[in-house]
């Protein structure tokens, strides 16, 4: 059988359904990582209203979209791009700046290497301490900015959901600078975090020209499939992904509904909601996984790394689990991890539950 993640990653129901004779409707999929709690009401809501407006283009501008989040952010509107979803912002950057060589800390997001090559540029990959939860150490990130014209950090990481010491990435911003590499923290997961005030880049960015912050609206608001993303950087380096961008590529569904969830009188406690959630669930998951013999490192995010118990594969487990209408991601793929290594997202209680129930019966 050929892999599922034969398009480079999870949430690929369709490729399952194939491979497991599953409907594509009926998986309950841990494979992406996705808000349990579903995308806020007013985002349903917005959308039934802006049906009539397919009849228009977007505006070009993501005028209103732009305001809402310039005020969320406290960032000024020249400072921001907004991308059809996170993955279009990693392209424009490309496009842009069209870097020779591009710098990842493996194991992470296998788009910053996939859109790194599609471009023309060669990639060096230093994989990040196991040790330390596969991190990269200082000289690491001192050597690919060396090495290397752009450098994607994954913050928290992506499959891992580690996250740096924003100490350490400030200095790798200031180095960026002596180097003249452009420094890219992606944080399309970071919304999950409790702490990310403590942890983000973002109040610290007007301090760094080369740093570059990359934010995906898909996750944390759950509408992957609307596709919406933006970038956060200095205003030259702004002016030049926009430049790069193909006119309407933001549709006016997913503005509109970007417009209404950043402006919902009920955003702080969605969020809050979300994060209360994610922080239970996570713990205990953790804990039921340890007492069925699998390992899971410390994430921050709403996903878990994990690693099956020999003799069990991560393949072998995806398949025994598909078969019963769960989806796992496969990470045996990324460099740096080993054949048992899988990830799962963070859902609900009763969805966590299943999940462990199903693993157990295939385990034992
Ligand atoms: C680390 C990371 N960054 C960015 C993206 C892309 O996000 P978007 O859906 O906003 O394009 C993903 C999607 O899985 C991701 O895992």
């Amino acid at each position: 059988m050929s892999s599922i993640e034969q398009f480079g990653h999870g949430g690929d129901v369709w490729t399952a359904a194939d491979a497991f004779g599953v409907s594509s409707e009926a998986f309950l999929d841990f494979s992406a990582n996705i808000n349990p709690l579903g995308p806020p009401p007013v985002v349903a809501e917005r959308l039934q209203q802006a049906v009539e407006s397919i009849v228009n283009y977007p505006d070009p501008g993501h005028r209103e979209m732009k305001a809402a989040l310039s005020a969320k952010l406290q960032v000024s509107e020249e400072r921001i791009v907004i991308g059809n979803g996170a993955a279009e912002c990693m392209a424009l950057l490309l496009l842009a700046f069209q870097p020779r060589t591009v710098g990842v800390i493996a194991p992470c997001f296998s788009e910053y290497e996939t859109l790194s090559r599609q471009f023309g540029a060669d990639v060096i990959t230093a994989v990040g301490q196991e040790e330390e939860g596969f991190l990269a150490a200082e000289e690491q990130l001192h050597q690919l900015m060396e090495e290397t014209d752009l450098v994607f950090i994954g913050h928290p990481n992506n499959p891992t959901g580690l996250v740096y010491d924003r100490e350490r990435l400030e200095r790798a911003a200031r180095m960026a600078e002596k180097t003249n590499t452009l420094l890219v923290a992606d944080e399309a997961f970071i919304d999950f975090l409790p702490q990310e005030e403590k942890v983000s880049l973002l109040p610290v960015l007007h301090r760094y020209e080369r740093l570059i912050i990359i934010r995906s609206l898909t996750k944390f608001y759950a509408i992957p499939g609307l596709r919406l993303g933006y970038a956060v950087a200095h205003s030259e380096l702004i002016a030049r992904m926009i430049a790069k961008q193909v006119t309407w590529s933001v549709n006016g569904l997913a503005l509109a509904a970007g417009e209404a969830l950043l402006t919902d009188k009920h955003y702080d406690d969605y969020v809050r909601a979300t994060r209360e959630l994610i922080v239970t669930e996570r713990f205990w998951l953790r804990d039921r996984l340890a007492g069925l013999g699998i390992k899971t490192w410390p994430s921050e995010a709403n996903f878990l790394l994990c690693r099956a118990p020999a003799p069990w594969t991560a393949k072998g487990l995806q398949e025994a689990l598909g078969r019963k209408g769960i989806l796992i991601r496969n990470c045996d793929m990324y460099t740096g991890l080993t054949a048992g290594d899988f990830r799962i997202a963070i859902k609900n209680r009763t969805l966590n539950e299943r999940l462990a129930i199903s693993v157990q019966a295939v385990l034992h």
